[in-house]
This record gives C-alpha cells, sequence and structure tokens, in this order.
C-alpha cells in the first residue's frame, strides 16, 4: 500500500534533441523504506521510459548511482526518501562532469585521473616470488583507504577539478596513499614523486568537501595532507644533508 506521494523534481537534458537542460516533475507513489533510487525506477517504469540513469546494485557498492539530491551529492540506492523530509525531491546529475543525458554524466575525466597514478601493486623487487604476509598494524595503516567504490562523489564537489581540470582529484590521491602505506608495496617514493606538482598534492585546496560526501568514509584529504608531509620530510632531510658540507667547505 502506498505510504503517501513525493514529487521528484529531475533534471532533464538530451544534447542530441534538446536545446538546453530542463526540469519535469513526476509524482511518485511511496513505500516503506523506498530510496531515491526506487523512486526512480518507478518513474521509469511508469512514467517516463526515456528518463536516463545509472545504478547496478542496489546496495552501495558499484558506485553507479551517485548523484546530487537536495544539492547534495550522495548514492540514490542508499538514501531512503523519508530521511529527506521534504515533499519534493530535486535530483540533479554530479557536478563537475559533462551530462550525456539526464543523470548519466560522462566519467571519462574521472577515469582518466585514476589509470595516471597506476592503482596496482607494484611489488617490492626482493617479495615478487614469495608470499608476503601483512602484520595486523601493517594493514591497519591502509585499512581507511580500502573501502573506494569509485563513485566519483568526491571528484564531483572538488573545487580544485572544477578550476583546474587537469588536478587528478580526492579518489586518485587516496588510493595512491592506499599503495603507499602498504608494506608490500615498493614505490611509495616514486609513487609521492610523481604528484608533487599543482596536479598532485599541491592541487588540493583543503576544503575537506570530499571527505562529507564519500558514501565509504574514505579520508581523501588526510591522505592527501599524508603526502604532503613525507615530500617535505624529504626536502629538509635533503638540505640537512647538505649543512655538514658546508660548514666543513667554510672551515677548509
Ligand atoms: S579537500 Fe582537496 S581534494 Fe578534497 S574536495 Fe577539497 S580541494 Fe578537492
Ligand atoms: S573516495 Fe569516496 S567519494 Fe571518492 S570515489 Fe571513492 S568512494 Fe566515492
Ligand atoms: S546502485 Fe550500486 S552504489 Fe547505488
Amino acid at each position: 500500500m502506498a505510504e503517501g506521494i513525493a514529487l521528484f523534481d529531475v533534471y532533464r537534458f538530451n544534447p542530441e534533441k534538446d536545446s538546453g537542460p530542463h526540469r519535469k516533475k513526476y509524482e511518485v507513489e511511496l513505500q516503506k523504506n523506498m530510496t531515491v533510487l526506487d523512486g526512480l525506477r518507478q518513474v521509469q517504469e511508469r512514467r517516463d521510459g526515456f528518463l536516463a540513469f545509472r545504478a547496478s546494485c542496489q546496495g552501495g557498492q558499484c558506485g553507479a548511482c551517485a548523484m546530487r539530491i537536495n544539492g547534495r551529492v550522495r548514492l540514490a540506492c542508499e538514501t531512503r526518501i523519508e530521511t529527506l523530509g521534504k515533499h519534493v525531491i530535486h535530483i540533479d546529475p554530479l557536478p563537475n562532469l559533462t551530462v550525456i543525458r539526464d543523470l548519466v554524466v560522462d566519467m571519462g575525466p574521472f577515469w582518466q585521473s585514476y589509470e595516471q597514478i597506476r592503482p596496482w601493486l607494484s611489488p617490492d623487487v626482493h617479495h615478487v616470488e614469495r608470499e608476503h604476509p601483512q602484520a595486523p598494524g601493517d594493514r591497519e595503516r591502509m585499512d581507511a583507504y580500502t573501502g573506494c567504490i569509485l563513485c566519483g562523489a568526491c571528484y564531483a564537489v572538488c573545487p580544485a577539478v572544477r578550476r583546474t581540470p587537469w588536478f587528478v582529484g580526492p579518489a586518485a590521491l587516496a588510493k595512491v596513499f592506499r599503495f603507499v602505506a602498504d608494506s608490500r608495496d615498493g614505490d611509495a617514493g616514486e609513487r609521492i614523486e610523481a604528484l608533487n606538482s599543482h596536479a598532485g598534492v599541491w592541487g588540493c585546496d583543503t576544503t575537506f568537501c570530499c571527505i562529507r560526501v564519500c558514501p565509504k568514509g574514505v579520508p581523501t584529504t588526510h591522505a592527501i595532507t599524508a603526502m604532503r608531509r613525507k615530500l617535505v620530510m624529504k626536502k629538509i632531510k635533503g638540505i640537512l644533508s647538505l649543512i655538514p658540507l658546508e660548514r666543513e667547505s667554510t672551515t677548509g
């Protein structure tokens, strides 16, 4: 039995047909514990079969259904309509990415950034031929960074991405740190050095917006500041290593 009606106010745009974006309103018959994704499916089945959106797992695991709901970027399959506390629900595509159609955006720039950072383990050459178990403490150091489902929510809200499209963005940087913190990886130094620029760790404004929207609680900004600290420490060590030489040369 229906538990009332909500009004979905949805962004619509088909670049092949429409001169510009517009909005359409749809009544949604509410059921108990219904999510925004359930509502969008109902609209598609009963009212408008042309409405386009992405979704797959329906359980917060695939990252496909990230969108802006009442102004906040989140997963549609994890957002229960009753928690929104409003009769009218405004639904928009992810910002910072080009709309392909309606709520579907081109994730290309997000994936390109991700590929750039070599998101795979590069084992230390001494360890490739044998099993390399991790102590619980080693595992804990990287745990918080392993939960990313690549939904793109952090990338979509990042002001640095909006301003500087070549900035790799928070998800890619957190993934780098996941390998930097991995005791089995042999490439930590090169990984961080490759991001020692404004396209990398120095491009971030430290606004923490990415952490606020992440559905998996990945501490993206902490990863960025940790890598900055490592780069600064390396620089300081380099400078300090020169000091005895300078003394010798002035006293010699
Ligand atoms: S903290 Fe940095 S990476 Fe995260 S949203 Fe802000 S500018 Fe982007
Ligand atoms: S870090 Fe969080 S918000 Fe960003 S892509 Fe991964 S899961 Fe999504
Ligand atoms: S449908 Fe997979 S995360 Fe929402």
